[in-house]
């Protein structure tokens, strides 16, 4: 069992190490051959375009941008997701519209969304809620009826499948974040796949302040001395030392992957026989699950419930506040009811790829006697 248990961890080896000295020796930290070099293997992995950024929030807010997504225009979204998704409609001068959640996968529902649809609505951005995915085929057809982009929030799902096609290898516009616990990491970074030549094109430019072909320029090792500029762009480009990580990270996935999901697996045989808690159902053959979250009993004191993992020397976390709740996204008024109902019972258990099965086993059996110490009438 590991001493210190973490609820997510950045699991890197010597490969990583080695790449960094590499580029650090060659002393060239800017974006050059090793970002290159990433691009083209994300491109092979997804079998389509893919373009690197300083980090999955930069992916969402370039592509919504490249999207023609602008001020006035709203985005629906699902208010439990991380804050990224909605600052990354707002940096766009648009408005995120929170939108309830499906209660069995954490990810949009549909019908709540649709009444939510104005003339202004120009965007969905479905979130694949801990790696898990809802019904995209539905999110899809309902763009395409009412003419929306899709700009798949993926930052949670690199690797999954969804009816057997790796995520990212379809639609419209997919962003995934290679934070430092995400299911492949560059440190930070993140990027966006997609088959739309226009948006690959604007997106090249706006990572480099929207310098016209510096993308071109920088990969055959040169700077533009003569540029023109006809958009607003961004400092967001990745550098050489985080695409070192990623390579490796890219090389080493099924790794990765395969920890991730056993121990997933793991966990949902555990708490099935846990009283007053459940998993969520994912078929994780398919699902490389980001976090692990599960869903306790109305009478379970949740905060009480993290103290008391907390002394066994278990972290537990919450994905995520509801946005709509947040001060600055404005819309407290609202009201969603399932968001409202579920968001109170979920809590976040440790994954990451150090994590054994005894570690989980020991996670579980330690939940089951802080399950019975945290209802709400042993106060
Ligand atoms: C759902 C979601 N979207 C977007 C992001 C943003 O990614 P990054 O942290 O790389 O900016 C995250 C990061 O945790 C996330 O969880």
């Amino acid at each position: 069992m590991n001493n210190e248990l973490r609820l997510s961890k950045s699991c890197i080896g010597e490969e990583e190490k080695k790449a960094v000295k590499k580029v650090l020796d060659i002393g060239f930290f800017g974006m050059g051959k090793e970002v290159k070099d990433f691009e083209n293997e994300l491109s092979n992995f997804f079998g389509r375009r893919a373009t690197c950024v300083v980090n999955g929030t930069a992916a969402l807010q370039l592509a919504l941008q490249a999207a023609g997504i602008e001020r006035g225009d709203e985005v629906l979204v699902q208010s439990i997701t991380y804050v990224a998704s909605f600052q990354s409609i707002t940096a766009n001068g648009a408005k995120p519209i929170a939108c309830d959640i499906d209660s069995d996968s954490l990810t949009i529902d549909l019908e709540d969304a649709r009444k939510r649809l104005t003339s202004k609505t120009k965007a969905i951005m479905p979130v694949h809620y801990a790696g898990g995915v809802g019904n995209l085929d539905d999110i899809y057809k309902f763009a395409k009826d009412n003419n929306l982009r899709i700009i798949e929030d993926a930052a949670h799902a690199f690797g999954t499948l969804y009816k057997d096609n790796l995520i990212g290898s379809f639609g419209d516009i997919s962003c995934f974040s290679f934070d430092g616990i995400k299911n492949i990491t560059s440190g930070e970074g993140g990027c966006i796949v997609s088959d739309d030549e226009d948006v690959i094109k604007s997106i090249q430019d706006f990572r480099l302040l929207g310098v016209q072909g510096d993308t071109h320029k920088r990969f055959s090792g040169g700077r533009s001395w003569d540029p023109d500029v006809k958009n607003q762009g961004w400092r967001y480009h990745m550098s050489d030392l985080m695409a070192a990580i990623g390579r490796v990270q890219l090389a080493n996935f099924n790794y990765h992957k395969k920890s991730r999901q056993d121990l997933a697996k793991k966990y949902f045989e555990l708490v099935k026989s846990i009283p007053s808690v459940s998993a969520f159902n994912h078929n994780y053959d398919e699902v490389v699950p980001h976090i692990f979250v599960v869903k306790i009993a109305e009478n379970i004191d949740r905060k009480k419930l993290i103290e008391l993992l907390k002394k066994e020397g278990i972290p537990a976390g919450i994905h995520y506040k509801p946005n709509h709740t947040l001060s600055f996204f404005n819309q407290t008024h609202i009201s969603l009811k399932k968001t409202e109902e579920i968001f109170p019972k979920i809590l976040t258990l440790p994954l990451h790829p150090d994590l054994t099965k005894e570690d989980i086993t020991y996670i579980c059996s330690k939940l089951e006697e802080a399950l019975k110490n945290a209802k709400e009438s042993s106060n």
